[in-house]
């Protein structure tokens, strides 16, 4: 099942419950969340005080991406704020498994990202434990960057590993996910959809979501 997980890192923040629900009329169906902490990437971002206000304004699942160093030490706050999903990236975490089941042991969906230079390799160990696998098709930091392209064997790597040796984990892609990438992002077997630009950054996100859902949508019944 294809998902569009909104980003609101490019939404308007002073009006963040009303971008939200444009963005859910619109078929976002995961509200993703990103928490940047000026070390792991260069940008800052916001922290549980927000996803703890989130939690109030919306009943979809609160996806939180942890581009931050020692994420084992603000798991729990994540947690209590509200967060449904939380994925850390493989770059930073000495003890990924120990990690990962501390998000688990929350109550919370566990996932497990990748910068574009990491390879899935690097997960062999922990495929049979995670939720989800998050590819990042652009380097985490900032919004509308351009996409690419050359990430996408991750996904399909991701895909046949999961078919072949009965893994559970879900495929989620992030950065530079619009109209044009959109088509190739999901015939490579991306299931949840990250957008930020492409929804909140121009015009209605309503619209915008729905039109880059529908899209994703139609590629995927092309799948072969
Ligand atoms: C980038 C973030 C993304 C970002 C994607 O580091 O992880 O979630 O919001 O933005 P777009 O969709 O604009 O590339
Ligand atoms: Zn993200």
């Amino acid at each position: 099942m294809i998902e569009l997980a909104p980003s609101i890192l490019s939404a308007d923040f002073a009006h963040l419950a009303d971008q939200v629900d444009r963005a859910t009329a619109g078929g976002g169906t995961v509200i993703h969340v990103d928490i940047m902490d000026g070390h792991f990437v260069p940008n800052i971002t916001i922290g549980p005080v927000v996803v703890k206000s989130l939690r109030k304004a919306t009943h979809l699942p609160l996806d939180c991406h942890l581009m931050i160093e020692n994420p084992d030490q603000y798991l729990g706050d994540f947690a209590e704020a509200g967060a449904d999903w939380i994925s850390v990236h493989q770059e930073v975490c000495r003890h990924l498994n120990r990690t990962l089941n501390l998000i688990k042991s929350l109550d919370c969906r566990a996932g497990v990202v990748l910068n574009p230079a990491t390879p899935v390799e690097t997960l062999s160990e922990v495929l049979d434990i995670v939720d989800y696998v998050l590819v990042m098709s652009v380097n985490p930091g900032f919004g509308g960057q351009k996409f690419i392209p050359e990430t996408l064997h991750k996904v399909r790597k991701l895909a046949d590993l999961r078919a072949h040796r009965g893994y559970a984990y879900r495929i989620e892609i992030d950065g530079g996910i619009a109209l044009d990438t959109v088509t190739e992002v999901v015939r490579a077997g991306a299931e949840i959809l990250v957008a930020g630009n492409a929804v909140f950054g121009q015009g209605d996100a309503k619209q915008n979501a729905s039109a880059l859902l529908e899209a994703a949508r139609s590629a995927s019944l092309q799948r072969v």
